[in-house]
């Protein structure tokens, strides 16, 4: 049997920090599936689209990963790909308690479902989507904190600087 891993989030835009994750998960699973999430309380900086289309190219070169998008409940789609584990990123203290919660309602949505948590990369624990979009909207650089690509698009959103 296939083992496959389902990794949901905004990726509003994909950073290093996920691309560290999504390259160590490769490596203990057949296929990973990155699910960029429709439904988000959150108002996105960039469309389904883009965010789709930046994490197929970052992720090109990795070999079994798969991106997708989904709407509705994370349970629901997990089911729909035969899959029974989720991956999220844990980079501090701040983040245990909202994906503590969400572990347990999507445990209590579906039982045969875990969670599986990876320590963000010790380059990267302080890299999020929301900080690089503040640093980019102005104007400071963001290398090293997003592939270039997503630099890039970044910069399209922002005008000049990024760099
Ligand atoms: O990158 P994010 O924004 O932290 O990811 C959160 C995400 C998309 C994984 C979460 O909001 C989610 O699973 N949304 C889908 C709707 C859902 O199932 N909500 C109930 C979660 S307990």
């Amino acid at each position: 049997m296939k083992r496959i891993a389902i990794y949901p989030g905004s990726f509003d835009p994909v950073t290093n920090g996920h691309i560290n994750l999504i390259k160590r998960a490769a490596r203990h699973f057949d296929k990973v599936i990155v699910a960029v999430a429709k439904d988000s309380q959150k108002k996105p900086l960039f469309t389904i689209e883009e965010r789709i289309d930046m994490l197929k190219e970052v992720t090109k070169d990795i070999e079994g990963v798969e991106v997708d998008s989904f709407e509705g409940l994370l349970v629901d789609y997990v089911k729909r790909k035969g899959a029974k584990v989720v991956l999220r990123g844990l980079r501090a203290v701040s983040d245990f308690e909202y994906e503590f919660q969400m572990a347990h309602m999507n445990h209590k949505l579906f039982e045969e479902m875990e969670t599986f948590f990876m320590v963000t990369g010790a380059e990267e624990f302080f890299i999020s989507s929301n900080l690089v979009k503040e640093v980019a909207r102005l104007h400071g650089c963001v290398k090293g904190l997003v592939p270039e690509y997503v630099r890039q698009k970044l910069a399209e959103k922002f005008g000049k600087g990024s760099e």
